[in-house]
């Protein structure tokens, strides 16, 4: 079953959808019925890290939980150890993903004062940033006329600029809600605002994980939500639960509630899956890490939602696929001819999130036991990457930003 509750059959070769519609004879045939078939998502926000992080996830594991929750793209962010800087780094971080994803990825630039963003840009990657308008796990915060500098730089190229905006006060927290203040929703409003009025006219500019109604409404450019700040708030856990630590902090309820009031006007939601291992969360709050994993869950968290009745498959599709995929040009699946063909068909039913199935390294969720529908069968570049918990044909596509010089056109 298509989106639109049409019944049809597609048909796939070489990678691309070849049509939709009456059956054809083919050389290998897959039992869809009583499946709904989606376009498989792009996560534009994922830390895969690997490199000397690899004990936290590496592109294989990464890969593979977003195959296992009906993610075909991911765009990984540059705040690695060493962060991306250098196009030497950039194919650097290109090559392990080859050896090791299993679907389609993409590499951002990372965005300091000393990063050769020209160099960076002409070797493929995807996306500028996330450039830490605050600082972060793995990300130095810049002041304000670094970033001004630096945003003109990317608007020079023609660059996509990702902020992550943030104001940061007071001491270092001891519980979810003192983490919540010292980050407040407030002062990311604030920070999405003077972000907005610093950059140049004209740039293209996306905001990163934004956590309340307000910053969503200050926003001057798109606009990315994460399944952790729709679907919990910090009083859903005890108050000193670092596993639920995240940058930018988990809301009030209240809050909460108010960021699904503008899910109209969210463009994209991508998970920002940045997972840390159980015993770099086992230390006290004050010091413990920030970030969740979350690339796994968030289309299957979303679809629950769908069957809920609580929002509509096309916003679905529209926000984890076919917005982040046009504001970064990568070409769009779905169901026309000359459609990539990456899908993920997805059962009716509703079951509930269990961390020990879920196939990130670190082995936790701060999901665990919502509601969610999981994809049975994964197709990435027209071929079975995985069905029913087996993973089958692994396709590692690169996916280079629009500047890239390959080396045979330079
Ligand atoms: O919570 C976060 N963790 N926020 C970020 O911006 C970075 C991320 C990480 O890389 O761990
Ligand atoms: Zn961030």
């Amino acid at each position: 079953m298509l989106p639109t509750g049409r019944r049809a059959d597609i048909v796939v070769a070489g990678g691309i959808v070849r049509h939709v519609g009456a059956p054809v004879r083919a050389d290998e045939t897959i039992d869809c019925s009583r499946l709904t078939c989606l376009p498989g998502a792009v996560d534009m926000h994922v830390h895969m890290r690997g490199g000397v992080q690899a004990e936290k996830e590496d592109w294989r594991t990464g890969t593979m939980s977003a195959v296992a929750g009906g993610v075909t793209v991911v765009v990984d962010q540059p705040n690695t150890v060493p962060p991306i800087t250098t196009p030497g780094l950039l194919r650097a971080r290109v090559r392990e993903a080859e050896e090791q994803a299993i679907c389609g990825f993409a590499v951002n630039a990372g965005v300091l004062p000393d990063a050769d963003l020209a160099g960076m840009r002409d070797a493929g990657a995807m996306a500028f940033g996330e450039t830490f308008a605050a600082p972060s796990s793995y990300g130095e915060g810049l002041d304000a006329e670094t970033l001004k500098e630096l945003f003109a730089r990317i608007h020079a190229l023609g660059g996509l600029a990702t902020v992550h905006a943030e104001e940061v006060i007071g001491p270092a927290p001891a519980t979810l809600a003192e983490h919540d203040s010292a980050r407040s929703g407030v002062g990311e409003a604030r920070a999405v605002q003077a972000v907005s009025a610093l950059a140049p006219a004209g740039i293209r500019l996306h905001f990163c994980h934004l956590s309340t109604a307000a910053s969503v409404g200050a926003a001057r450019g798109t606009v990315e939500a994460t399944p952790h700040h729709l679907f919990l708030s910090h009083g859903m856990f005890d108050l000193d639960d670092t596993r639920a630590r995240v940058n930018p902090p988990l809301r009030d309820e209240g809050t909460r509630r108010d960021l699904w009031s503008c899910w109209d006007t969210i463009d994209v939601v991508a998970s920002d899956h940045a997972p840390h291992t159980v015993p770099e969360k086992a230390v006290p709050f004050e010091i413990a890490p920030s970030g969740i994993p979350g690339v796994e869950t968030m289309v299957p968290l979303l679809m629950a939602a769908v069957r809920k009745k609580r929002i509509t498959l096309a916003s679905v599709i529209e926000k984890t696929s076919w917005r982040p995929a046009a504001i970064l040009g990568i070409p769009r699946t779905g169901f026309e001819p000359g459609d990539r063909a990456d899908f993920a068909l997805y059962p009716d039913e509703i079951t509930r999130i269990d961390a020990s199935s879920l196939h990130a390294k670190c082995g936790w969720s701060p999901f665990e036991g919502l509601d969610a529908v999981f994809p049975e069968v994964v197709i990435v570049g027209g071929a079975r990457a995985y069905a029913c918990g087996d993973y089958l044909e692994a396709h590692p596509a690169w996916y280079p930003g629009q500047g890239y010089l390959s080396p045979k056109n330079k």
